[in-house]
């Protein structure tokens, strides 16, 4: 007889992501259990309380929660989506373009340093503009276009006074005059899926930040960087951010890992929930069957 799948997701806040996720895992009649990452515990004795789950989906909006949520679940033995070593690159920035730097993967120049001093070293060896970033945050915030080094000055002792932890590895990456728009495109499991471009005024193009979603056709150049781009990651359920380049073409600007598609599943009339849903599955059957 075949064993009945049993499905956890782990979430935050059920937001319409959420919403839409569950309502595919009810529609296919799957065995799951809705995980409040603000409410649960885990009792590193009792690790079969976990064991139960054949998958587990992470839909957390703390980065931190769902990372560590995953490295017990993996440690567990328990598979997840996506797994514990895909987040701890894509959730951090500098992790990510340093994937991409070892495959070759085209992307934005980028340079870390240490301390304010050779932040700004690097910064004036480099020339301007730049864009600093947090390595790990997201909804384009606490971005900072710095166009001259009195703004690079004021904006790295404010991060290296007033930052967390998280603040003291400065990530500087190369501005890319864009055509007023980035794209996003959806990866899960090898395929992509679809793919929409986020229009703004403004050079922060995230719909968080009040970008505008259009679909994107994918072209077999976009379709090929947005596969390399989430094979050097690890692979799973992931959402690519391309830059266009007036000269370099695409680039890859960043990969999410566990991406809000409020905006892309009515753009695109794709099912994107349904198809989470069904790659966990297999996940799950793939975990099953060993
Ligand atoms: N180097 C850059 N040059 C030009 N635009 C950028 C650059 N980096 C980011 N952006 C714009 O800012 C947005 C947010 O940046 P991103 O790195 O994706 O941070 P977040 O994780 O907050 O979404 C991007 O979608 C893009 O529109
Ligand atoms: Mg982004």
């Amino acid at each position: 007889m075949q064993q009945r799948l049993k499905i956890g997701v782990l979430y935050s806040r059920v937001r319409v992501e959420e919403k839409w996720i569950f309502s595919a895992m009810e529609k296919r009649g799957i065995d799951y259990d809705r995980l409040d990452d603000r409410a649960i515990h885990f009792d590193l004795d009792k690790p079969e309380q976990w064991q139960q789950y054949d998958a587990v989906l992470e839909r957390s909006i703390s980065y931190n929660s769902g990372l560590y949520a995953l490295r017990l679940l993996n440690s567990f033995g328990v598979p997840t989506v996506n797994t514990a070593t895909v987040a701890e690159i894509c959730g951090d920035k500098l992790m990510t373009s340093a994937a991409l730097a070892r495959d070759g993967v085209p992307q934005p120049r980028n340079m870390a340093a240490f301390t304010p001093e050779a932040a700004l070293e690097a910064i004036e060896a480099f020339g301007y503009p730049v864009v600093l970033k947090p390595v790990v945050g997201s909804w384009g915030r606490l971005l900072a276009k710095v166009n001259d080094r009195d703004a690079a000055e004021a904006v790295l002792e404010h991060k290296s006074t007033l930052g967390s932890v998280q603040h003291s590895v400065f990530y500087i990456q190369e501005y890319i005059k864009k055509p007023g728009r980035d794209i996003r495109a959806i990866v899960i499991g090898g395929k992509v899926l679809t793919a929409m471009y986020r229009k703004s005024e403004h050079w922060i193009t995230n719909t968080a930040r009040g970008g505008e979603g259009e679909l994107c056709p994918i072209t077999p150049e976009i379709e090929d960087l947005c596969l390399r781009a989430t094979k050097s990651v690890g692979g799973g359920v992931l959402a690519v951010d391309l830059i266009e380049h007036p000269e370099r073409g695409y680039l890859v600007n960043e990969i999410n890992h566990t991406m809000e598609f409020h905006t892309m599943q009515p753009v695109s009339g794709i099912d994107i929930a349904g198809e989470i849903v069904d790659y966990v599955v297999n996940v799950a059957k793939e975990k099953v069957q060993k």
